[in-house]
């Protein structure tokens, strides 16, 4: 998908959108040769890349630097860039700078994790022209207000919760929502209420879309396993093999053989 108007066409055709994290320009010009519909440049990077144990510690530098990357990896693919942790409470010309920087890299949307909680903040980006895609359910934001990473929604206080937040996101003009962590029925009865688009991460097969962390679909976290991931590759096993092999073939003197050597 190159614009916005695009989501609004697979939602209405019930085509499936697909959405995959990605942090660096390497991975971007893979999955440039993919069909994946949008990129998310997460502040799931906190944990990725740098090595935190939640998203809290993210830096929106570590966001922008990783989206120009993303970007000129994979220059025709839509992208949203997350925003970090308090960024939205920060004055308006503090946390619209952060989002002109996102954008000036090549964002095309803005991520914002809660809806109700950030009304305002939302309604300023849409009327400057910054497309929001909203993020309830489970937040990794909210982790010491939920008490860790947990299915959301399924008592019914939480998944009244849930379904008001889609609603107020549709209604301040958000262009699609995560939905991350909640139970299958709720994941289908939100999607069925909503005219935009909702992408799921753990919400079972009834969403509009779907979205993985780059490295657990390529199965490069083997000691992460949450239930709602599947590894599609054995990336971290395949990666290891060609340590190895390199290795082996250094100490034995195979590589680099004359094809990898220069004639005087
Ligand atoms: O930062 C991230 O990777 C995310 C996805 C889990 C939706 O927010």
């Amino acid at each position: 998908m190159k614009n916005i108007i695009e989501w609004d066409k697979k939602k209405k055709s019930q085509e499936k959108i697909t959405m995959v994290t990605c942090y660096d320009f390497t991975s971007a010009k893979i999955l440039a040769t993919s069909p994946i519909d949008a990129v998310l440049v997460g502040d799931s990077i906190a944990m990725t890349m740098m090595g935190e144990s939640t998203t809290l510690g993210c830096e929106n530098q570590w966001i922008k630097w990783a989206t120009l990357a993303v970007r000129r990896g994979a220059p025709e693919k839509f992208i949203v860039s997350d925003l970090a942790f308090l960024t939205t409470t920060k004055n308006k010309s503090e946390s619209m700078s952060v989002v002109e920087q996102l954008f000036k890299a090549g964002a095309q949307a803005v991520k914002v994790e809660g809806v109700a909680s950030n009304k305002e903040f939302i309604q300023t980006c849409i009327s400057s022209g910054v497309p929001v895609m909203a993020h309830t359910g489970l937040m990794p934001q909210h982790t010491h207000l939920v008490g860790g990473y947990k299915v959301q929604g399924r008592e019914q206080e939480q998944s009244e919760f849930i379904k008001e937040e889609a609603l107020i996101a549709q209604e301040l003009g958000c262009f699609s929502i995560v939905l991350e962590c909640v139970p299958t029925e709720l994941g289908k009865q939100v999607t069925g209420a909503l005219s935009i688009p909702t992408i799921g991460i753990g919400a079972g097969p009834g969403t509009d879309g779907q979205i993985l962390v780059w490295q657990d679909l390529l199965g490069l976290t083997p000691d992460f396993k949450a239930k709602f991931v599947k590894a599609f590759s054995g990336g971290a096993h395949l990666f290891k093999e060609a340590l190895d092999q390199y290795c082996d073939e250094v100490q034995k003197g195979i590589f680099p053989s004359k094809d990898e050597s220069y004639s005087s």
